[in-house]
């Protein structure tokens, strides 16, 4: 396997790339719902970008209402395909960034959250570090500027490779999404 079907890089340069991307994502997993029990994390600074990418994607999974972030209650659950007649599947929002108490991974039922199916965006994942088990793809922000972002996606599992691959494939009736977001 090549390094650029493990790694892909973008450069955002507003919110409307960051769309395309979790579009592109999004289409993914609503080709082959293997993908939909992806666990994703996403690292980055304060203000990176995380959330909005994450909103944009679940949005995109057809979650419809409010999409609160989890900074305080450290996950948010959403049911994903709501916007069509098809399946439904749970989608969760975490954020570890007040994570600090192991207790926590138990108390609020985080362990059986990652045993279960459904998908799992989780911020700071770092902050929870011996707890998540190891993540299907990892994606990267890097705040270079207010209007650059450079980002990357890494598969670390077969899952996220398939991922990362679909990602690349045009939709049959579209231009590739994530393509259209700059490469670097
Ligand atoms: N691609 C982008 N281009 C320009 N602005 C962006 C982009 N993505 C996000 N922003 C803006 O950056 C701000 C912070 O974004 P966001 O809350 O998603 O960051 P975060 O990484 O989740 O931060 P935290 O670590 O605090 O949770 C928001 O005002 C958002 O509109
Ligand atoms: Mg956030």
């Amino acid at each position: 396997m090549s390094i650029e079907e493990t790694v892909q890089t973008r450069c955002w340069r507003s919110e409307a790339d960051t769309a395309a991307c979790a579009r592109a994502l999004a289409a993914a997993m609503r080709a082959e719902p293997a993908l939909r029990d992806s666990f994703i994390a996403l690292h980055g600074d304060l203000g990176a970008g995380k959330t909005t990418f994450v909103r944009y994607l679940l949005r995109a999974l057809g979650v419809t209402g409010r999409i609160k972030s989890p900074t305080y209650t450290v996950v948010e659950p959403h049911e994903a395909g709501a916007d069509q007649a098809g399946p439904r599947w749970a989608a969760y929002h975490l954020d570890f960034y007040r994570f600090n108490d192991p207790r926590e991974w138990d108390d609020a039922g985080l362990r059986d959250l990652y045993a279960a199916p459904g998908l799992k965006l989780a911020e700071w994942p770092d902050k929870a570090a011996g707890h998540l088990p190891a993540p299907d793809l990892i994606l990267r922000i890097e705040t270079v500027d207010d209007d650059f972002r450079a980002v990357s996606f890494q598969a670390a599992s077969p899952r996220g490779r398939r991922l990362l691959t679909l990602m690349l494939t045009p939709a049959p009736d579209a231009p590739s999404a994530a393509a259209s977001a700059t490469p670097s």
